[in-house]
């Protein structure tokens, strides 16, 4: 029989195994693990999540159409898009009439959604790149969504700061904040929804809301206020 001792550290071991891959999700042990734990998940990452196509538009196709406030053909980024989630939903809905670009680093999610999007040509494009530096141009974006990925990257702030540079001025920001006692196994990467905030403020974004969305998640919406008049880069 084992003794005691060595069952505890087996014990703390499984646990803390199980904290670093599975609760927070290789985040711990740097972007390539959590690239690569998703890499080998990426073919029963939508059966295992089960989106209900009506809830999606409630949860995510409604508060993008409030946010592009009928701007006509609006170009839409999507951070770490995985297996086409946003793009997906949106592209379903005739009242979304622009295109959009899912960027996301691990190539298997990406061959997922490519699949998905498929019968929708030229209006998606899939790139595959890290979420900070973004390979696009300042102001280029209408609207930048990332949803349930913030908390996996090497820095939520670098990522952020980088989704603010490429949207236009007077553009909006949607993204999610993971809560409870989930968003805490995070340890000092968790954020409350008052350090959230001034995490937006600081970045420079203005009309901050956050709202109870998905089991675990907050929706956050916010606006990269409006260039002053004369600035190249404003709508
Ligand atoms: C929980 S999934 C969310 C996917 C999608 N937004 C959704 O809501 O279904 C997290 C995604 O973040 C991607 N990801 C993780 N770290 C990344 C990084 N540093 N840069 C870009 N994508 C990253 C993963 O490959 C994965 O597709």
């Amino acid at each position: 029989m084992l003794p005691y001792f060595l069952l505890l550290l087996l014990a703390l071991l499984g646990g803390l195994a199980y904290w670093l891959l599975i609760s927070t999700e290789g985040v711990f042990l740097g972007r390539r693990v959590v690239v690569w734990l998703y890499d080998r998940t990426a073919h029963r990452y939508d059966a295992i999540k089960e989106y209900d196509p009506a809830d999606e538009q409630f949860l995510v196709t409604r508060p993008v159409l409030a946010a592009l406030a009928g701007r006509a053909n609006p170009l839409l980024l999507d951070v770490a898009t995985g297996t086409g989630r946003v793009p997906f939903d949106l592209l379903q809905n005739p009242a979304f009439p622009g295109r959009v670009i899912g960027l996301d680093a691990s190539r298997p999610m990406l061959a997922v959604a490519a699949a998905k999007l498929a019968p929708y040509g030229q209006r998606v494009s899939l790139v595959q790149h890290p979420a900070a530096p973004l390979p696009f141009p300042t102001a280029r974006f209408d609207l930048v969504t990332c949803l349930e990925a913030l908390e996996f990257f090497p820095s939520d702030e670098a990522a952020l700061r980088e989704m603010v540079r490429v949207l236009r001025p007077g553009g909006r920001l949607i993204t999610t904040r993971r809560t409870g006692r989930e968003g805490q196994l995070f340890l000092h990467r968790y954020r409350s929804p008052d350090q959230f905030t001034a995490l937006l403020h600081r970045l420079g974004l203005a009309e901050v809301e956050m709202q109870l969305w998905e089991v675990g998640y907050d929706l956050v919406t916010a606006r990269k206020p409006a260039a002053p008049a004369g600035d190249a880069h404003a709508a």
